[in-house]
């Protein structure tokens, strides 16, 4: 068994390291401040190759492994988790799953821009009334005479719809089907859809949250991704990857409330004395520090069982669920660290915190995570035959 990283690893590490450092840390309060997505600086992480880090060569990435990725989101989410999760969205939400289930013409056309991060890429499941009951979505798309679609309906929260060229898009195509197996999986560009409301958040400031509609969308019969009917398919095996890289993102965030909480504690005195040399705290900053080991090497079992090809749904829930409650518990013990300056802006914890809580939320709460691992784990889900 070996726990080290590779060269190349550990190469695209430090260069996210650095990216992070010199690009998002000067930065990231007055974003998060003014909620502001910095677009510009998307163009330069695909410059340097940290848009399409797993995407392979040939398709315009760096043909790095899912392991490398997920290390960089980490580095990118403990500047700024709304960077983090607008990385984490457009590669392992829009980029892979066309390399995974798309034509070789689809391939060809949509994912080097995406992968150079020329286009930034969406992901559009949810909707008002579908959000942990995915497969009760209702937004249809009917095909025409012509081979064509029309697609009507509306989508909320979807994270970088604001800026993206690019969505995948699920909509219900045969209408007796309910549930998951009348659904069907697109490949849209920004000109369908209308942005309806950009969403007031508690954190993640930097990152696009909008409400699309869909007003009769007209889209070609070659934009469909996989089979017909078979969308779901493509949205659950998405988020079994996508959910190793918000667990990542969490890993970051937490990292980055530690950093600040044991500098603090090496400075701060009272009673006569610097507060880290009280055990009360010396066990608070013990107990993060682990937790946050343990959640990471979750993040780096999913991930390199996925880069290997090996099943990855119970592993990725798992490393979801315990990196995002985690990183809940420990942002809000890094306040407690800091006192009453952790409850101010003058110091980045309460962004953290702010930040942590979405993650038990988003690509499925902690209570959809219990939901597969146990279902797996106990054999309950049902499959129907193909
Ligand atoms: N891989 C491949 N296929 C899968 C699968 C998987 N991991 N899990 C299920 N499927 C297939 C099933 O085999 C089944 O197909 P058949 O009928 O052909 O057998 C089909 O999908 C339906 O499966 P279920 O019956 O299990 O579906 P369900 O209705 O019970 O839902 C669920 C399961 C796990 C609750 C699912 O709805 C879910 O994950 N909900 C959470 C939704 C979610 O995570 N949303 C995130 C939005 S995106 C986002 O948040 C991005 C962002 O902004 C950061």
């Amino acid at each position: 068994m070996d726990l080290g990283l590779s060269p190349e690893q550990r190469e695209i590490q430090g260069l996210a390291r650095e990216f992070a450092q010199a690009e998002i840390d000067p930065h990231a309060a007055a974003w998060d401040r003014e909620c502001r997505f910095p677009a510009e600086l998307f163009r330069k992480l695909g410059e340097v190759g940290l848009m399409g880090i797993c995407v392979p060569e040939e398709l315009g990435g760096a043909g790095a492994g899912f392991v490398a990725y997920v290390l960089a989101l980490e580095e990118l989410s403990r500047a700024d988790a709304g960077v983090g999760v607008t990385v984490a969205v457009h590669t392992s939400a829009a980029t892979l799953p066309i390399v995974a289930f798309g034509s070789a013409g689809q391939r060809e056309r949509f994912v080097p821009p995406l992968a150079r991060g020329e286009t930034i890429g969406a992901f559009a499941l949810t909707e008002s009334d579908a959000g942990s009951d995915a497969a009760s979505l209702r937004t249809r798309a009917a095909r025409q005479d012509d081979g064509s679609w029309r697609i009507d309906g509306a989508k909320q929260w979807i994270t970088n719809g604001g800026a993206a060229g690019t969505f995948i898009l699920f909509a219900r195509s045969d209408p007796q089907q309910p549930g998951a197996r009348g659904i069907s999986a697109f490949l849209l560009d920004a000109a369908h859809v209308r942005v309806d409301r950009h969403t007031e958040k508690l954190g993640l400031n930097s990152s696009s949250t909008v409400d699309v509609v869909l007003d009769g969308a007209e889209v070609p019969g070659d934009r469909l991704l996989h089979a017909e009917g078979r969308g779901f398919e493509v949205a659950m095996a998405t988020l079994d990857g996508g959910r190793i890289g918000i667990a990542a993102q969490a890993v970051g965030i937490a990292r980055a409330a530690y950093e600040v909480a044991s500098a603090y504690a090496l400075e701060r005195r009272q009673f006569g004395q610097r507060i880290a040399d009280f055990q009360a705290i010396q066990w608070k900053l013990a107990d993060m520090a682990t937790e946050i080991d343990a959640a990471r090497l979750l993040v780096l079992r999913a991930a390199w069982r996925r880069e290997q090809g090996l099943s990855h749904t119970v592993e990725g829930a798992q490393a979801k669920l315990f990196a995002s409650e985690m990183a809940r518990r420990q942002t809000a013990e890094a306040i407690q660290v800091l006192g009453g300056y952790g409850y101010t802006k003058e110091f980045p914890v309460e962004r953290y915190y702010r930040d942590a809580k979405i993650t038990e939320i988003y690509e499925g709460t902690s209570e959809i995570q219990r939901l597969v691992i146990a279902r797996e784990l106990l054999g309950l889900r049902e499959r129907s035959p193909a």
